[in-house]
């Protein structure tokens, strides 16, 4: 009867998607050499990737866990990418502070991040949405609407 509830999906699966949209700006910008636009925009991107991130690992990771009792599986795997992703961002806004080009970054990023998005789609969120019991998925849903709203204010 709750086949179509899934937030997780439903709510940072869209949230993807919006960051691939800002940081094709955030090149475009930079391939322009537009640095004062391209750092005010990856100052956004990074900050809510960070609170993209911060909601999994902290919100969902820990229901995630409790629910399907997989303590060494994905979320161990999601959270070593997240190490690398914080050090990639870390790169990009050491160069877009030197007015250096960034594209190698960028790809190495995006590299990185498509094929992360990809599993945690395919499998970490349509698992949770299937597994956490139904009163922890509605808090899990507003504690993410929340976050990533304070986030995009
Ligand atoms: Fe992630
Ligand atoms: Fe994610």
């Amino acid at each position: 009867m709750d086949a179509v509830f899934r937030p997780v999906f439903s709510l940072l699966g869209a949230h993807h998607r919006r960051l691939d949209e800002v940081f094709v700006r955030v090149q475009k910008s930079a391939a322009d050499r537009e640095f004062p636009i391209a750092r005010e925009t990856f100052r956004r991107f990074s900050l809510e990737l960070r609170v993209h991130i911060d909601i999994e690992e902290h919100d969902l990771f820990p229901l995630f866990e409790k629910a399907t009792g997989m303590m060494q599986g994905p979320t161990t795997v999601m959270r070593m990418e997240h190490q690398q992703i914080h050090g990639l961002l870390d790169e990009i806004s050491a160069l877009l502070g030197r007015g250096d080009d960034i594209s190698l970054a960028a790809r190495r990023l995006l590299t990185v991040l498509t094929a992360h998005n990809q599993k945690e789609e395919n499998i970490l969120y349509p698992m949770s949405d299937q597994r956490i019991a139904r009163p922890e998925l509605e808090a899990l849903e507003k504690t993410i609407q929340a976050k990533l709203n304070a986030a995009m204010k």
